[in-house]
């Protein structure tokens, strides 16, 4: 059986031989379908990428329905137990697990790119004193790209690789500084003797101690979240990296464009969201009612339901069981009580079963990062850290796709016709 698919026009009886490959036709094949000669040719309509493929890609694989995660062919649990997030990193942005002497190497190019600029602090410095700490990472990653002028340098592997360590080294500075200028606190700067995760920590949590000691079972729990986190191929913001690095901006220009779409509360900004649906339903007893105002369509369950996951996210399943570490240290987070039962009504609830919502990836994050001392306005921040891996792979992928060029949509246009202008005087209504 050929590899292609039949296709009959039925406006002018002609028939067509399309090419499927990869179990995909391409849009561009159908250009040679018309009526008349000077016809643009048939064109597809898919508002919200609901079924187009927009790259060929080797970074992440998602069975949605199977319930299926893997970066580069390694399964996450696997990832979350046994690897840590700068590992993984290397794994996602270079294909492969490293090796001790390259690991060894990346974590030191990465650690020794944590300082920001002093003028990077002053711009921070001149946010507002209740500035969002999300508003300040996007806008401080924009301005990178006046500090690191070698960005614009995309052609060059090298120099590419720069704003690779450069990036994943000053997000978590980046953040701190976001969060301790929002709470009114003194920048702490890098510590190059701590681990990624427990630098980060002591970014944001060091007081007058010399020396911060993060809780080890914490910095574990932070690194798993980040591995969760790292990519999750061609979600909203990765394709913001991708679309506007399309247009051969410097990276730092394009991954502000991808933070602010992670921003939204339907992509990154959901375990935000989660929270404060927590706290307007405020006790185990009102989940109910809660549910039914869902299914009356007076807003939806944060942290249920995904493009992708028509299944239990295989994330949400390791932060499950994450959160119970996190509150041995920590403490139980009261609104567990309220998650719990929210996840088992609606699993048993025939509108969310019916529909395949199932908790994603934000449902309980946030309680872990409330539980670890983190303010709601930073649980974006959070994961823009280690998704900064997943962007900047899909990035370097992008630029080295031959088949690749600027993303450009078409439209299917219902506006008017040409019309003449009409003077000020003679319109309706003047
Ligand atoms: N609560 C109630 N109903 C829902 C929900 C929800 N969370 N999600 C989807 N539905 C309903 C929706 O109303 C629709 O019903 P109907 O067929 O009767 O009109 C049906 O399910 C399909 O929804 P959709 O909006 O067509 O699905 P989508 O693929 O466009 O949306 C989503 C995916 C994640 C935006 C959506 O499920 C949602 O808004 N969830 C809540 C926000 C959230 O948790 N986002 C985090 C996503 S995971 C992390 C990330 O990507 O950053």
């Amino acid at each position: 059986m050929p590899d292609t698919l039949t296709i009959i026009d039925n406006r002018t009886g002609k028939k067509y031989e399309i090419p499927i490959t990869d179990e995909t036709i391409k849009a561009v094949d159908l250009r040679q379908i018309k009526v008349k000669d000077d016809d643009f040719g048939l064109m597809t309509y898919d508002p919200a990428f609901m079924n187009t493929a927009s790259c060929r890609s080797k970074i992440t694989f998602i069975d949605g329905d199977k319930g299926i995660l893997r970066y580069r062919g390694y399964p996450i649990e696997q990832l979350a137990e046994k690897s840590n997030f700068l590992e993984t990193a290397y794994l996602i942005l270079y294909g492969e697990l490293p090796t001790k002497q390259h690991y060894e190497q990346w974590v030191h190019d990465i650690t020794f790119h944590t300082m920001l600029h002093e003028n990077i602090k002053k711009l921070m410095d001149g946010f507002h004193y209740d500035a969002h700490p999300m508003g300040m990472l996007i806008s401080t990653i924009g301005a990178l790209s006046t500090f690191y002028r070698d960005g614009l340098r995309i052609h060059d592997p090298q120099a590419r690789q720069k704003q690779v360590f450069r990036l994943i080294a000053k997000m978590p500075t980046i953040a701190a500084f976001a969060y301790r200028h929002s709470v009114g606190r003194k920048y702490v700067y890098p510590d190059n003797d701590l681990s990624y995760i427990a630098n980060f920590m002591s970014m944001l949590w060091r007081m007058t101690e010399p020396k911060y000691q993060a809780h080890p079972a914490l910095v574990k729990a932070l690194d798993v979240l980040f591995i969760l986190h790292a990519d999750h191929e061609q979600n909203c913001s990765a394709n913001a990296m991708r679309g506007i690095g399309s247009s051969q901006v410097d990276p730092y220009s394009a991954m502000a464009g991808a933070a602010a779409a992670l921003y939204g509360p339907l992509h990154g900004g959901a375990n935000e969201a989660v929270l404060r649906m927590l706290d307007e339903i405020g006790s185990k007893d009102k989940v109910g009612a809660f549910i039914q105002s869902v299914k009356a369509g007076s807003g939806r369950l944060m942290g249920f339901g995904h493009r992708v996951y028509k299944n239990y996210d295989p994330r949400a399943k390791v932060i499950k069981r994450l959160a119970d570490e996190v509150f041995e240290v920590t403490g139980r987070n009261p609104k567990l009580e309220i998650a719990l039962e929210l996840e088992r009504i609606a699993l048993e609830d025939e509108y969310f079963v019916k529909r395949k919502l199932y908790p994603n990836v934000d449902f309980y994050s946030g309680l872990i990062y409330q539980a670890m001392g983190f303010p709601v306005e930073m649980f974006p921040v959070l994961f823009s850290i280690p998704r900064t891996v997943g962007w900047l792979a899909q990035w370097e992928e992008m630029l080295n796709d031959p088949e690749q060029k600027i993303a450009r949509p078409r439209q299917i246009f219902l506006g008017y016709g040409q019309r003449d202008y009409v003077a000020m005087s003679k319109r309706a209504g003047s």
